[in-house]
């Protein structure tokens, strides 16, 4: 069970948790007509009383992007606005996780995106880790990523989700942690929610934009980084048996963080990581607001 924030945006206003609640005939839940976001705060381990939001900004960006793709105008200002407000009003204790949903909050039937309402939520609720930080074992999944010709990928469309949630119970069901998913040309594109990265010979690689991956905002972070690190970073096309010899291979997102790959089908992998943990290490800094030099990806909330 869940430890919900008490309080959620919803209707254009702050109300309990409890008490946001949609009807069984909202059209979003018919045809996964909505598009979500998800990130991470923390309050600062420094005990001064704010709470630090990861990349907030781009965060908004993309959720208003994927608005756009849904035929709903939603600028990424309100939506850090209200976002910023829900903190405030929740005060957290303990690491957390915000979930904005936009959706055709329209009660009806026939799947389209105009003349239909759309409306806007967000509820949080407290998160630690959420996959093992140890490591997790991954199973190819046998289904395959959406393709941009038929769903916006730029987007994190709701619907977009069967196929994670499929490839995801496929891969625990047949005894692994997590599911890799190829795209329709047979190479590497991500996880059920996070980027793939794999280290060989030394650089650092990871499945480029035009690969159906989602345009991760955790993978961007590594990527500028990894960069800023000094550490060979290259995005190109990644084959299925690169994820099987290669030196380290990792998962990012927001609620994975960075988390080491144990063993792909039945090959297992090194479990000295050197890449993986220093870039690791970096992050939890950053993100827990003690590295400077990326102050500015860190929002600080006074609550
Ligand atoms: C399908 C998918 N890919 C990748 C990611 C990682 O993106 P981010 O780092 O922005 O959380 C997510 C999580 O949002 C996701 O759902």
């Amino acid at each position: 069970m869940h430890n919900f924030l008490p309080v959620a945006y919803f209707e254009g206003q702050f109300r309990d948790f409890n008490d946001a609640k949609i009807s069984i005939a909202t059209h979003a839940l018919h045809y996964g007509t909505g598009a979500f976001g998800g990130l991470r705060g923390i309050p600062d381990p420094d005990n001064n009383g704010q709470i630090l939001l990861f990349r907030l900004d781009r965060h908004c960006q993309r959720l208003s992007a994927s608005a756009r793709l849904l035929n709903y105008d939603l600028p990424a200002e309100t939506i850090q606005t209200i976002i910023t407000d829900f903190v405030k009003k929740n005060r957290p204790i303990t690491s957390f996780y915000i979930r904005p949903l936009v959706y055709t909050s329209d009660l009806g039937i026939s799947p389209r995106l105009h003349n239909v309402e759309k409306n806007f939520f967000i509820y949080g609720l407290e998160l630690g880790d959420y996959l093992s930080p140890e490591g997790v074992t991954c199973r190819i999944s046998s289904w395959y990523r959406q393709e941009d010709r038929s769903l916006p990928l730029r987007g994190k469309i709701s619907g977009a989700y069967i196929t994670s949630s499929l490839a995801k119970t496929e891969a625990v069901e047949s005894g692994f942690d997590e599911a890799i998913l190829m795209n329709s040309q047979g190479k590497v594109s991500e996880a059920s929610g996070m980027n793939v990265f794999i280290v060989r010979h030394g650089q650092l690689i990871t499945p480029g934009y035009d690969q159906d991956i989602l345009e991760g905002i955790t993978r961007d972070s590594i990527l500028t980084l990894a960069r800023d690190l000094g550490i060979e970073v290259v995005e190109r096309p990644v084959d299925k048996s690169e994820l099987f010899i290669a030196e380290e291979v990792f998962l990012s997102g927001t609620a994975a963080k960075i988390t080491p790959v144990r063993q792909v089908e039945s090959y297992r992998l090194p479990t000295q990581r050197p890449l993986t943990d220093h870039l690791r290490q970096h992050l939890t800094a950053i993100t827990e607001g003690r590295d400077p030099t990326y102050q500015d990806w860190v929002f600080r909330i006074d609550i």
